[in-house]
């Protein structure tokens, strides 16, 4: 793990749903923090009982350091921890970019605005990534630790910049932006009819919603064009690496050779892989002077056991040779959900283990 570290601000950690992207990213946060560094880790949707043991039930889209007394003293640096709050980084964002308060509160209000902050495809992307952004050029941290969402693709979250900038750009949000856009040839005699019944059934005023958006949101189109650049800018940085963190099952490795595909066609550094939950195959005998029933029930569960070991090698096997060989850390299934200190500590001795 240190090796895969050396040199670098930001560490991402990426992969498909459920595989321990969020435990992983906390646990490579609290073993840099150990040995002396100033680490936060940007968590998203952590399990609730894991954002207890770091202390956030209090939702907060600050970073909060973690008192060190939790770790028993072993903790040489800092370690802060914060849970995105997708809506609160967008709000803020647009309380940066906004020219003056009255434009701001026009926007943050509006409900075109609202749906849209937490509705847009890529939005929870986007906004982890800006919040690194934010975190990089204002924090005086030594490393950053992004965890990512369960994207249904972990595509989403390299594309979420462009796409935003794309919908900016788009067509449709141009021609509202036209001079003669909202009140011209848009809204013919037609348009208005519908436009009209619309607000009778819902009582929403659409049109005017939309006109207040978009006339509020023209002058920081630009601003926001270009911070989705910068932020996009950051996930191909030299100073940042990609750890793709999955499981050794077909699914999840199917999505890390997706991935690391579309990492490298988008020049974004892999840095290595982080393969969660392996299975080994059980060693000795059976113990004597069980019954025969439980014999051989404790037969059959190693039999499986050893089975599943098998396959998971077999994936494993696949996934590196696929990858070219990388850079590679293996942690057990452990006992039990790793929701505290002491689970995360498990975890980091894993992680940890070759340092
Ligand atoms: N090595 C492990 N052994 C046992 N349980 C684990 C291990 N790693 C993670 N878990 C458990 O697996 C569950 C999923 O982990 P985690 O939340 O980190 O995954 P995730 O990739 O962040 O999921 P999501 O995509 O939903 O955000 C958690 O309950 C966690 O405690
Ligand atoms: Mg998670």
């Amino acid at each position: 793990m240190l090796s895969l570290l050396e040199g670098r601000r930001i560490v991402v950690c990426a992969g498909a749903g459920g595989v321990g992207k969020t435990t992983t990213a906390a646990a490579i946060a609290m073993g840099m923090a150990e040995r002396g560094l100033k680490v936060a880790v940007v968590t998203i949707d952590p399990a609730k009982r894991l954002a207890d043991s770091l202390g956030l039930e209090e939702l907060g889209n600050e970073p909060r350091m973690v008192d060190p007394s939790r770790f028993g003293g072993e903790m040489k640096g800092e370690l802060w921890a914060l849970m995105l709050d997708s809506k609160r980084t967008f709000d803020a964002l647009i309380e940066r970019l906004a020219p003056d308060e009255a434009t701001r509160d026009e926007v943050l209000s509006n409900r075109i605005y609202q749906q849209l902050s937490s509705a847009v495809a890529g939005s929870q992307e986007f906004t982890a990534i800006a919040k690194l952004y934010e975190l990089d050029q204002e924090g005086d941290y030594d490393l950053l630790v992004l965890d990512t969402p369960p994207s249904r693709n972990a595509l989403d979250f390299l594309d979420a910049p462009g796409r935003l900038t794309g919908f900016f750009q788009g067509r449709a949000i141009k021609m509202f932006l036209r001079p003669a856009g909202i009140g011209g040839r848009l809204l013919g005699r037609g348009t208005g009819v519908v436009f009209g019944l619309v607000e009778r059934i819902t009582g929403v005023d659409l049109i005017h919603d939309l006109s207040v958006f978009f006339r509020a949101l023209s002058g920081m189109v630009d601003d926001f064009t270009e911070r989705a650049r910068l932020v996009g800018a950051l996930l191909t940085d030299p100073g940042t690496t990609f750890l793709i963190v999955t499981a050794p099952r077909h699914d999840p490795v199917e999505e890390a050779i997706f991935f690391h595909t579309k990492l490298d066609d988008a020049g974004m550094p892999f840095g290595g892989l982080v393969v969660n939950r392996v299975h080994t195959a059980p060693e000795g005998d059976i113990p004597d002077g069980l019954d025969e029933e439980l014999a051989r029930r404790v037969t059959t569960a190693a039999h499986e056991l050893s089975a599943l070991a098998e396959r998971e090698a077999a994936s494993l096997e696949r996934l590196r040779t696929r990858l070219g060989d990388p850079p590679t850390i293996v942690v057990p299934e452990l006992d039990g959900d790793v929701h505290d200190v002491e689970g995360l500590a498990l975890m980091r001795g894993h992680l940890f283990a070759g340092d």
